[in-house]
């Protein structure tokens, strides 16, 4: 039994409404002056500081290791639930000239594809590695990854096994593009999607994702391909309003889809069919920071009571930050939301995106998954955008280095 006590924590935020010794109606269940015990990889307690000692003298046997927080702030690791990790290329040159007042356009995707079909599998698995230390390094302790840029049969197998390897959250987004070779036949391209690929993808996967949107694949087209995934078992969630309105949104809602992601691009109908559902909206304002679009209107969404994730949607293309910290920053000072808000949408949020309980709490039950800020509060991501807060992080109880 491996056992961990956390004491002399300023501010502990579990996610769990009602937590003892946090303000009652305070979603974040945020804790003063706190204490965690974990024992097996899992929080068995939290609570303030002054209730620990009978829990201590009760739970805390044979080999302790104690870490005393020194008044910093603990939060539940990020649940990064949308990410375009596995790929090889640069597009650096693609940011330059957006920044110079190019448009994003999806057609830049296929500049990757080409570069990943390119790469040998232990290219592919040493960046996704690197990545996975990354995102650990800034906070992240669970992180979804989609394919997308290999757009063949071997190719998108490939990512979708290679991706399983640092990720239990793998999304098979064939149709991320039509494929160069299918140029002329977008049907003969969504058959092979809905047919040999998903055949070969859905071992490795847990979902499917369809880039919705002109210049991708029309409704019909995503109607299609999301429940083939479905009858395969695989949960749906869609790309859709990044480049404009259109009937993604509302398709996601009628399947059930867990999210509908970007939502830079809503209607009125858009936003009222997400409210009277259980579909997470999962915004992404790296995108519009990285591309120079408008950024979606969180304010709007959280009135009408849907419930909102955070993300990083890291990728060479539209974004190629992997750090959520910088999506909070951007989500308090650009969506208007406040960091209560924005702390919860990317832990639990990202959790519900992903129909995850173990994670993005820190109440008893959950997976130990913990970041030690170096700062008093959450408040301090945004606070101090671009300075490295996180301080240790630990992962089912273990710490990473
Ligand atoms: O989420 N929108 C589609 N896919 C990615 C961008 C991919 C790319 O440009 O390589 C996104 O923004
Ligand atoms: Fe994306």
């Amino acid at each position: 039994m491996s056992t961990l006590f956390v004491h002399g924590i300023g501010l502990l935020v579990t996610n769990e409404l009602g937590a003892r010794g946090a303000r009652p109606d305070d979603p974040l269940g945020a804790i003063p002056d706190a204490a965690l015990i974990v024992i097996d990889g899992n929080v068995v307690w939290a609570g303030p500081q002054a209730d620990a000692a009978p829990q201590v003298a009760r739970l805390l046997q044979g080999d302790v290791e104690r870490v005393d927080a020194g008044g910093r702030a603990i939060i539940p690791g990020f649940v990064d639930s949308h990410t375009h990790i596995a790929f090889a290329g640069d597009r650096s040159a693609e940011f330059v000239a957006r920044m110079a007042g190019e448009r994003y356009a999806a057609g830049g995707i296929r500049s990757t594809v080409a570069a990943t079909r390119g790469a040998s599998d232990e290219q592919l698995r040493a960046t996704l590695q690197r990545f996975e230390r990354e995102l650990a390094a800034q906070g992240t302790t669970t992180f979804e990854v989609k394919t997308g840029y290999g757009l063949d049969v071997e190719n998108e197998e490939r990512l979708a096994r290679l991706a399983r390897e640092v990720t239990d959250e793998v999304t098979f987004l064939g149709a991320h593009v039509v494929a160069p070779e299918y140029a002329d036949d977008r049907d003969g391209y969504v058959d092979l999607v809905t047919g040999p690929m998903l055949d070969a993808c859905a071992p490795h996967s847990r979902w499917i994702d369809v880039f919705c949107e002109e210049g991708a694949f029309t409704v019909d087209e995503a109607r299609r391909i999301l429940t083939a995934g479905q009858s395969r078992g695989l949960g749906a969630r869609i790309h859709a309003g990044q480049l404009g309105v259109g009937d993604g949104v509302r398709l996601a809602v009628e399947l059930g889809a867990a999210s509908v992601d970007h939502g830079t691009y809503l209607s009125d109908a858009d936003v009222e069919a997400l409210a009277g559902s259980d579909t997470v909206c999962t915004l992404l304002p790296g995108v519009e920071f990285s591309t120079k679009h408008p950024y979606p209107d969180a304010r709007a969404l959280l009135a009408a009571g849907v419930t909102l994730a955070l993300a990083s949607d890291c990728n060479p293309g539209s974004c190629f930050t992997s750090s959520m910290p910088f999506v909070i920053a951007l989500a308090v000072r650009e969506l208007g939301m406040t960091p209560d808000e924005a702390l919860w949408a990317a832990t639990a949020g990202g959790a519900r995106a992903l129909h995850r309980d173990d994670v993005g709490r820190l109440s008893p039950g959950a997976s130990a998954d913990l970041v030690l800020l170096d700062a008093p509060s959450h408040v301090y991501l945004a606070y101090r955008p671009g300075v490295p807060l996180v301080r240790r992080v630990w992962k089912q109880g273990v710490e990473l280095r």
